[in-house]
């Protein structure tokens, strides 16, 4: 029965759905359950009292809908609620955040020396990144850069055009990142304009998003507790705290294909 039950998947708004189609593409007999709390977006502005507030009610919502697994695809939640949903699910299912993933895959590649983060206010004002990293590697330097507009840009479909290449021009002509190895995408809006980062270093920085490596996590650890669900038809839901319909069209965006979008009155 277990196997059967869906991946809980949250996050402020609908950037989360990057991570929950590298889930849905590696893991296809999988039902999702991707709850996008959108009428309180942007996490990144918010304070940690209430970006912890707002992943407590949905991680309960998620536990209710009896998930097997809960994923924080959110770098703002992940590092400012990411112990305080973990001691709520005390155990009961695997709660997989954004953050250590990357911070793992960036960990384990001895050439890097140098790394440089961005992403939104509350997450670079964490330092949860400079921390883990520092944990595991105290030989790497890190250098961060909170990106505010990046989000609500690339939300609004500005990527791969003049528009988005100024704006991120302009962020990454940062004197640190001029030397840096590898950069990580530390938003999980950022996956869609990793190509344009990518060029603007001209390849020779090291980029990494956090999608792969989570869905890779993911998948071990359903495999560790024999918990993958066969292959079969999967059942998608997709609910948002605060119905538009400009969500509805920014699906296709982030997930690859447009999806219905779900009204879930949390707040009520
Ligand atoms: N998706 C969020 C993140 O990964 C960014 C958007 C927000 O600020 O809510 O941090």
């Amino acid at each position: 029965m277990l196997q059967q039950a869906p991946i809980g998947i949250f996050d402020s708004g609908i950037g989360g759905l990057t991570v929950a189609r590298a889930i849905a593409n590696l893991l296809p007999g999988e039902s999702i359950l991707y709850v996008g709390d959108t009428a309180h977006l942007p996490y990144g502005e918010k304070s940690p009292e209430a970006v912890q507030h707002y992943a407590l009610r949905i991680t309960t919502f998620l536990l209710n809908q009896s998930c097997k697994a809960l994923v924080i695809a959110c770098n703002t939640a992940s590092a400012l609620a990411y112990l305080q949903v973990a001691r709520l699910v005390n155990g009961r299912i695997p709660v997989i955040n954004v953050i250590d993933p990357i911070v793992a895959a960036v960990a384990a590649d001895a050439a890097l020396h140098k790394v440089g983060i961005i992403g939104t206010r509350a997450t670079i004002r964490s330092h949860v990144y400079d921390q883990k990293l520092k944990q595991l590697r105290p030989d790497i330097e890190t250098v961060s850069l909170a990106t505010a507009l990046l989000a609500s840009m690339i939300e609004e479909g500005f990527y791969n055009n003049q528009v988005s290449r100024t704006i991120i021009e302009n962020y990454l002509r940062y004197p640190d990142f001029m030397d840096i190895d590898a950069l990580i995408l530390a938003c999980t809006h950022y996956p869609l304009i990793r190509a344009e980062v990518e060029q603007f270093f001209q390849h020779s920085v090291k980029v990494f998003d956090s999608t792969g490596p989570v869905a890779q996590q993911l998948a071990q650890q359903l495999a560790m507790r024999r918990q993958l669900a066969p292959p079969g038809d999967a059942n998608h839901r997709f609910y948002v705290t605060d119905y538009t319909e400009s969500f509805e069209k920014t699906t296709q965006l982030f997930f690859g294909r447009a999806v219905h979008l779900e009204p879930l009155p949390l707040w009520d």
